[in-house]
Formats: C-alpha cells, structure tokens, sequence
C-alpha cells in the first residue's frame, strides 16, 4: 500500500491512556474515515505519551487493544490506511530524542498541557511530561505529513512541531515538510457535561461520555447535563452566556449533521427537558454500532495483532527513511 499515487499524506494519534471519549470522537476521530480515501493516512496508537503519567500495565494493554479495535470499528479500514502501535516504531523515540536538542526550554515551559498537568500530578513532574512535544514532533515528522488532524487543545503542540521544522531545515536545509494542523469547524472542543468550562476529559469522570458507554449510562449523562439557570430556558447558541447548552447544541450538530440554526428551530418553545433526551438519544444511535463493532473485533485477537503487525512494517519502512536523512544530516556516520 505505497503512496504511489502521490497523495498528499496525513497523520495523527489519540493516547491509550484511558477509554475514547466522545470529545476525541467528535473532534478528531468521526473526520478520519472520510479522509482514508484521500490521502495516505497513518493513525496510531500513541502508547509512548501515555507513561508521562503512570498507568496501570494490565489496563494499558487492555486499553490500547480496545483503542486498535475502535479505530477499526469508527471506519478506518486496514487496507485504506496504516494504523500501528506507536512503540512498535523504534523511530519514534529515536527522533523524539534528537528533537529535543532543537526544542527549547522557553518554549517548552510555556505549553498549556505540561503547566494543566504538572498541577494535576505534583507528585510526578517528570522530564517526559515536559519534553512530550518532541516526541509528538517527531511522531508527525517521520512520515513527512501535509495535514495533522487533531482536537483544539493539540494545535499549540503541532506549532511547537512547526517551530522545530524552521529550526531544523534553518540549519540543515530542507529535511522536513511542514504539517499544517487541520482542526474541525465544529466539535473541537466539547466540553464537560457536567462543567462546560472545562474540556470533556476522562479526569472530569461524571462530565465525560465514554464511546463505549451502556446507552442507559449515556441517556443519564445527557440528562443531568449542566445547562443554565436562565430563566427563558430557550435552546439557542450562545457560548458564552449558555456555554452548557452551546456544547450540547454542538454535539447534536455533529452527529445529526444539521446546523445551529435548525437545531434553534427544532427545539423552539420546547425547553431543556425535551432538548437534552433528544441529544442522548441521538448520541446513542451514533454510537452503538461503534460499540458493537467494538466488542466484535475484541474477540477477534488474532485479526488485531495482524492489523498492529502489518501496521508496524509499513509504518518502520516510512520512519525509517526519514530517521536516516535526519542521522546524515546531522553528521552521524552512516552504518
Ligand atoms: P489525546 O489522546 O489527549 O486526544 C486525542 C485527540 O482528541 C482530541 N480531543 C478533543 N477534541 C475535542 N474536544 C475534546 N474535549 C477533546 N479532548 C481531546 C485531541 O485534540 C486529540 O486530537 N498528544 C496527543 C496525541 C498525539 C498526537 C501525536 C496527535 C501524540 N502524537 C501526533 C497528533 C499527531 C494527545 O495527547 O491527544
């Protein structure tokens, strides 16, 4: 499956450090089938990032089979596209090492994800946790993207990306292409049911809608959504006086596909206790065949490891390329 038609490439990765949620489904993850036709697109499983903070390693296993799984049950078909395990790349951690001697202290420091995290676990601010953009630099680099779709709160790491491309190719010449983060017009940022100034995050657990959720457990998140105290209880648009209904009205525009304004129309003279059910149910159907795909392809574990197998070939044979020119450069004598 070699890009021989010189498609433009496109790459991204979600962290199997807890279940999917419906903020990386509605972000990122819904685009990336479409995509598959398109482009020659890598998708990973970015393991690497998850021990910035520690995990339990039965669960870590156990999460990134079901993270392969979803991938394969969301749409993204083996055949169409590579998806791999990111420790399964050696190249990865061998780029991340060189990038940061090209990233700098200043920069890193001001990454909103390391301060957001370093204050969420005091009792583990470790290097990784601090030096994490270059290795997701050099996950993005190795395969030489044009496009990396990703959520709102990534786009400062893949600047920090291109920061290090102008660095770089500023003292080596042209080495690495410059990736263009592509972010979603809607959905980029769905907030926390329960707190919707916060991010949706599997670290706010009763605002957090996971993809593989009971439908019951979904409707009763849906339900108990914050939305506001005014007292018109109108469904409209408005952020940033009805942020909670703002989010909701986001989340039902993205998985019905209709736009703001039909939504306002649908729900007019209704209210919130019409408004919010409808929004889980139609979140349920969305989901349910994911989860049942899911739970099929898990039984399947020899499917998987062909899958992860097959993507770990085609994937090294790309990183590997890249991680030679960048060696040259550099001076590294040449095995
Ligand atoms: P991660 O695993 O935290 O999240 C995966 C993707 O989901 C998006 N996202 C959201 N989008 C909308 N609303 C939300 N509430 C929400 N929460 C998360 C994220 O923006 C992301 O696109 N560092 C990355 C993983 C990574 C990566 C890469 C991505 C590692 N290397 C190279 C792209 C390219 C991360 O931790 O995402």
């Amino acid at each position: 499956m070699e890009n021989t038609e010189n498609k433009k490439v496109m790459l991204s990765g979600i962290q199997p450090s807890g279940a999917l949620h419906l903020g990386n489904y509605l972000g990122p993850l819904r685009h990336w089938p479409k995509m598959i036709e398109e482009f020659d697109c890598y998708f990973f499983l970015a393991d690497l990032h998850t021990i910035t903070v520690r995990q339990e390693p039965a669960a870590l296993r156990q999460q990134t089979m079901t993270l392969l799984a979803s991938y394969i049950a969301c749409g993204l078909d083996p055949e169409k596209c590579t998806l791999f395990i990111q420790s399964h790349v050696h190249q990865h951690a061998e780029l991340g090492w060189v990038l940061n001697c090209y990233a700098m202290f200043g920069e890193l420091s001001r990454m909103t994800q390391f301060k957001d995290k370093s204050a969420k676990h005091q009792e583990n601010v470790n290097g990784g946790l601090f030096t994490y953009p270059c290795l997701m630099a050099a996950d993005i680099l190795l395969y030489q993207p044009d496009f990396v779709p990703v959520g709102e709160d990534q786009r400062q790491h893949v600047e920090l990306c291109r920061n290090i491309v102008q660095r770089f190719n500023g003292i080596y010449g042209e080495v690495f292409k410059m990736p263009e983060p592509y972010i979603a017009k809607v959905g980029a940022r769905i907030m926390s049911l329960n707190m919707p100034d916060s991010k949706m995050s599997k670290s706010i657990p009763d605002g957090c809608v996971y993809l593989l959720d009971k439908p019951e457990d979904i409707a009763r998140k849906f339900k108990r959504a914050v939305t506001d105290s005014d007292t018109e209880r109108c469904v409209r648009y408005d952020p940033e006086n009805k942020p909670g209904v703002a989010n909701l009205i986001t989340i039902y525009a993205s998985v019905t596909g209709k736009s703001y304004g039909e939504i306002e129309a649908e729900f007019e003279g209704k209210g919130y206790g019409a408004f919010k059910p409808a929004v889980g149910e139609a979140v349920i159907e969305t989901l349910r065949p994911i989860r049942e795909e899911t739970e099929r392809l898990l039984k399947d574990r020899a499917y998987l490891e062909s899958v992860y197998r097959n993507g770990a070939e085609r994937a090294s044979y790309v990183a590997e390329r890249t991680l030679r020119k960048v060696y040259k450069k550099i001076g590294f004598i040449q095995k």
